[in-house]
Formats: C-alpha cells, sequence, structure tokens
C-alpha cells in the first residue's frame, strides 16, 4: 500500500543537533538548532514560569478544552506585548488573535488564511530564510518565491536590491518579514529602512506577514516590535506570527500567537471566525498549561517585570557572547572579518564558512553549525568560546584565506 512513499531526509537543524548530541567527543559545541543555553549550557527554566507555575499548582485545574481560539486573557496578553498596550490598532478594535501551536503553528493557520483569501496570491520569503517557511507555505498550496535579503560580502542587507524585487510584485502578494533577529543572517532592517518598506508595501497593495520569533532578544522586547507597531499606525492590513519558544525558553509547550490586524473593526468578527474554523479542522483547539504560565507571568505586575528582567539578562549573555567571540578571534584569525558579529542581531549569524570548513568544523573539532553556516550564539559560553575560536582559527588557516569573505 505504500511502497511509493517517498522517504523524508530529516529536518535539515533538527538532524544536525541530533548528530552533535550523538557524537561522544566531551568538547563538543553545539551552535545548530535555535535554542537558547545559559552560561552553564542548560536551557532554563524561567524564575517567573517557576513562581506561576507554583501559584497554578495550588489552584484544581481542570483540563477541559480552551475555546478554539485559546484562552482569552492569553490571547489578550499576546495583543499587548506585540502590538503594544496602547497600540492604535487595538484601541480602534482592528485585531483578530487566537493562541497558536507555536509560532510555527501560528505561520500554518495564517497561511492557510490567506490561500482561502487570496487562492491565486504568492509569498515572497528572504533570500536566504529559515526553510521551514517555505515548506510551511507551499504545504498551504501557496507558490513560494525570493525576495534578495542578505549580501554576504558585508554581511549585512542588500536593502535596494530587496526594495526593486517588491515594488515589482503584483497587488495582494504576501511579504514574508521578520520583525527582528533575522534567522539564519543575524541582519536586521533600520527603523528608517522599515519605515520606507512599509510605504511601499502599502503602495503596492502587498500583504505584510511578520515572524516575530525572537521578540526581546535583539534590542529589546518593544524595540523588536518596531515593525509590527509601525505597521498598526500605518492603518494596513497585516498578519504577525509570534513565539514565546525562545524569549519564555518554553519550546516544547508550544506557545505562540497569530494575530490579523484589519483595516477596519468591521471585519474582524468574520477574519476570526474563520482562523476558529482553520484551527477547528487542523487540531480542534490549543492545549491549557503553558498558556495559563503565560497568562498569569504576563498578567501579573511583578511577575511581568521578573520575566523582562530575565529576557534583558538572556540578551545581555548572547551579546557578550558575540563580544568575547570577536575579541578572541581578532588575536586567533586577524584576517577574518569577524565584527559582523557585533551589527547582527539575536541568536544567529551567518558566518559565510564554506560547506567544506563547516564540515571540518564538525569532524576535527566537533563544532557543530548548520550547513548554511549559521551559527547559534547562546550555544556559546565562557567555558566554551575558546573552543569555538581556535577551532575556527585552525580551519581558516588550513583552507583559503579568500574563501570566507
Ligand atoms: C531554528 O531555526 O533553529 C529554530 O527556530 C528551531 C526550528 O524550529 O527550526
Amino acid at each position: 500500500m505504500f511502497s511509493h512513499i517517498p522517504s523524508f531526509a530529516g529536518d535539515p537543524i533538527f538532524e544536525l543537533g541530533n548528530a552533535c548530541r550523538r557524537d561522544p567527543r566531551a568538547d563538543k559545541v553545539d551552535l545548530t538548532v535555535g535554542l537558547y543555553y545559559d552560561e552553564d549550557g542548560r536551557i532554563p527554566v524561567l524564575q517567573c514560569v517557576k513562581q506561576a507555575e507554583a501559584l497554578l499548582a495550588q489552584q484544581e485545574r481542570p483540563r477541559t478544552y480552551l475555546p478554539i481560539e485559546g484562552l482569552e486573557s492569553y490571547r489578550l496578553a499576546v495583543q499587548r506585548l506585540v502590538l503594544g498596550a496602547d497600540s492604535p490598532a487595538l484601541n480602534e478594535q482592528r485585531v483578530a488573535t487566537i493562541q497558536s501551536v507555536g509560532g510555527t503553528g501560528a505561520l500554518k493557520v495564517g497561511a492557510d488564511f490567506l490561500h482561502a483569501a487570496y487562492p491565486d496570491s504568492a509569498v515572497w520569503i528572504s533570500d536566504p530564510a529559515w526553510d521551514n517557511h517555505f515548506a510551511i507555505f507551499s504545504g498551504a498550496g501557496i507558490a513560494t518565491h525570493r525576495y534578495p535579503y542578505y549580501d554576504p560580502a558585508t554581511h549585512g542587507v542588500r536593502f535596494d536590491a530587496m526594495m526593486d524585487a517588491l515594488a515589482t510584485l503584483p497587488a495582494r502578494s504576501i511579504v514574508l518579514l521578520h520583525p527582528c533577529c533575522h534567522n539564519p543572517s543575524g541582519a536586521d532592517l533600520t527603523a528608517e529602512q522599515w519605515g520606507a518598506l512599509i510605504a511601499l508595501m502599502r503602495r503596492g497593495g502587498l500583504i505584510p506577514f511578520l515572524d516575530l520569533a525572537y521578540q526581546g532578544f535583539g534590542q529589546g522586547l518593544d524595540e523588536d516590535a518596531l515593525a509590527v507597531r509601525l505597521l498598526a499606525e500605518s492603518g494596513m492590513a497585516y498578519l504577525v506570527a509570534n513565539s514565546f519558544s525562545k524569549n519564555f525558553s518554553f519550546y516544547g509547550e508550544r506557545c505562540g500567537g497569530l494575530s490579523v490586524v484589519c483595516e477596519q473593526a468591521a471585519h474582524v468578527p468574520a477574519v476570526l471566525g474563520q482562523l476558529i474554523a482553520i484551527v477547528r479542522r487542523i487540531y480542534s483547539n490549543p492545549p491549557v498549561h503553558g498558556a495559563q504560565v503565560i497568562a498569569r507571568v504576563l498578567g501579573d505586575p511583578e511577575l511581568n517585570r521578573l520575566w523582562r528582567d530575565e529576557v534583558a539578562a538572556m540578551r545581555a549573555r548572547i551579546r557578550s557572547m558575540r563580544g568575547q567571540a570577536v575579541e578572541q578571534l581578532a588575536d586567533k584569525a586577524p584576517d577574518y572579518p569577524a565584527r559582523y558579529l557585533l551589527a547582527h542581531q539575536g541568536m544567529f549569524s551567518l558566518t559565510g564558512l564554506r560547506p567544506e570548513q563547516i564540515l571540518m568544523l564538525r569532524e576535527r573539532h566537533a563544532v557543530y553549525l548548520l550547513d548554511s553556516g549559521r551559527i547559534c550564539l547562546p550555544g556559546l559560553n565562557t567555558r566554551n568560546v575558546g573552543l569555538f575560536t581556535d577551532a575556527l582559527a585552525d580551519v581558516l588557516m588550513r583552507t583559503a584565506p579568500e574563501t570566507h569573505a
């Protein structure tokens, strides 16, 4: 019956993480999957989460079904966090929000919604991208294309080329954007560039779809949502998928949100209704526990403050690892232009290393990065950053110098 089923090569990100875990070498360095590790190399359980869970544990909590759209207090907290408490879009009641199964679940529901609303629309995704963006949108029946984004020569954004490409798109095209901490490159747009891009998308009648997976890991919780908020001020319709995987260290709880910002409040009931219909036919309704914890933390002034401090500490640690790596590489590999690491935001940077250099790092030194050359900075700590910079210097020395621009 199933002899014709093609095999699956495995997910390129999670497979490499598994390969690193299987590697018996004690001093291996895992820079693969987008996970935040603390200074001791552990996935933290945040203090605010422990306190909220302790409070929740004192209550009897029957595990009944949540509404299809999710826990109401969670959905309202998502709106305030993502759009800002004083958002014009919230004041005008122009936003339909559902609790989603992680950020990926929000992207899937959003893609199904857009395909039903605009069956002829295609999506444009940054080059390079998080590969799963292509799979999610093509899985929803939407044609996928790339727009120029990252320039390996400058380690920055090819903003003019990006604008030129997006200026040619037909109205109702979907544009997938990372408001902060671009995955995989780490290169973000400036506030001015966001302003120009939003004006262009508005003129062209395009549909922005923001994937906000790393809020708080770039400049700050509010700063990282700048694009979401500029779009709200523009009055345009757009979508935002947000995730609590990273900023709550809540990966396996699968907590996210999808917010569809409408041009008019009158459109919200029908939009929310369609989101509910889509969720009902995929997974019926979302899980309870993580949403209750997050709603508790975000809704309690003291726990909310604690959470903001914990996010700030994670952000500062990532920044400090970037700084330590750059400092060490200046000594160990002075020809490698490592300072781009300081210009990048969030968990990731593209190193520009070639496939054979990446393989050599893995085989000779047990330093694991993705085949694209992406490194996940929080995999570094003060104990292993020296291993990483020694390994990189060794590989650069053994391979042709002009190849790592
Ligand atoms: C990553 O890019 O490594 C993370 O976002 C994890 C994932 O789901 O791919």
